[in-house]
């Protein structure tokens, strides 16, 4: 604001009234909004103004003084006004105008409702997995996830009251399975594990085999914090003339660098399966190891038992085969220090988003 009129104004001092005046308009015309206009009304026509005070002299002026003063301050205030109502006018025309503006809505614009998805991370695995395996010329398999017992367990060499074929630890699905290679009707389930999808392939192809099935299985298991009825596991199968431990190993150390990075290595402590003789756990070299480094399971491996050969039509005195098979939840909560399984499964897009949509991201 600029300075105020002076404070004291004769109303006979034609000169001092004009000074006014234009100091007046003045003041006026450098409002800068409603508010400010307010203040300068105040002071140039309000109550206490040197304009109301001098009008307040009339009064005590000789009677001939009179007209003059009046004449003089009616066009004072006449002119102020009429400088305050086009200065209000122009700036209530202003505030409306960027009222507007910042109220703006373009309702052809398509704006978008919900923030884009992110490829969950155990899908980006699967997908690097499959890059892995590929990348060595191996093919991905695939085999059904409502499975006739034969394929989960038959094929595969587990007993007939194996633990694993109880209730407990396996969904049995109604209706009965027909149509799997031993011809005898049995039960569907939800398979258990991707190692049935080594036998739908050995069943229906030729050696030299080289599969990776990463994909689904099922098993009654509480969700908790690191187990879920519904995950994830790998399984690798190679059946050719000469295939030994050897070739497994090669495989597995590879695997886990491609997973792990360079440092990885792999290490095998004797173990049983049905489907594999020798059968081993696998176990990885793991730096980052709560409590300093060291050893850590990943998964089961082995060569493939004759007896789950022959049951798929492949000669064991022709053929030797290896078998591995990891958990893909374990893999990924490994690799990112992921503590609890309800961040995999839960689907909150907070957690997904982090790895990106390659999933080099972390
Ligand atoms: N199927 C096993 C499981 O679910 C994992 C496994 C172990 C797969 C050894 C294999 C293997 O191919 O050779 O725990």
């Amino acid at each position: 604001m600029t300075d105020a009129p002076a404070p004291a104004l004769s109303p006979l001092d034609e000169q001092a009234m004009t000074a006014y005046i234009e100091q007046s308009i003045a003041n006026i015309e450098s409002a800068h909004d409603l508010a400010e206009l307010k203040t300068v009304k105040a002071a140039v026509v309000g109550d206490s103004s040197p304009l109301a005070l001098a009008n307040r002299t009339i009064g005590s002026l000789d009677k001939a003084d009179k007209p003059t003063a009046g004449k003089l301050l009616g066009q004072a205030r006449g002119r102020i006004n009429a400088a305050l109502t086009a200065r209000e006018e122009l700036l209530t025309a202003e505030a409306e105008e960027q009222m507007l503006n910042s109220e703006k809505l373009d309702v052809t614009t398509v704006e978008p409702r919900y923030t884009p998805g992110s490829r969950h991370p155990l899908d980006l695995l699967m997908d690097e997995v499959e890059d892995f395996f590929t990348s060595m010329g191996w093919t991905i398999a695939q085999g059904p996830e409502v499975e006739h017992e034969w394929y989960d367990f038959d094929a595969l060499n587990f007993d007939a009251d194996h633990p694993a074929r109880q209730m407990q630890d396996t969904f049995y699905i109604d209706g009965e399975s027909v149509g799997a290679p031993a011809g005898e009707p049995s039960n569907l389930v939800m398979r258990t594990h991707t190692s049935p999808v080594q036998a739908h392939v050995m069943v229906e192809q030729e050696p030299p085999l080289y599969i990776a099935c990463p994909g689904k299985v099922f098993r009654s298991d509480e969700l908790d914090a690191t187990h879920t009825p519904v995950f994830h596991q790998v399984e690798g199968l190679a059946v050719d003339k000469g295939l030994t431990m050897a070739h497994l190993k090669g495989v597995l150390d590879h695997f886990a660098r491609a997973m792990f990075g360079p440092d990885a290595t792999t290490r095998l402590r004797p173990s049983f399966f049905p489907f594999t003789e020798p059968s081993a756990e696998m176990d990885l070299w793991f730096p980052q190891k709560k409590g300093g480094p060291g050893w850590i399971e990943w998964g089961g491996c082995g060569m493939v038992n004759p007896n789950v050969l022959r049951a798929c039509g492949i000669d064991p005195d022709v053929y030797t085969g290896f078998a591995f098979g990891m958990g893909l939840e374990r893999t990924l909560m490994l690799r990112h220090a992921i503590a609890d399984m309800h961040d995999i499964v839960e689907g909150d897009q907070r957690f997904s988003q982090q790895f990106g949509l390659t999933g080099k991201g972390l």
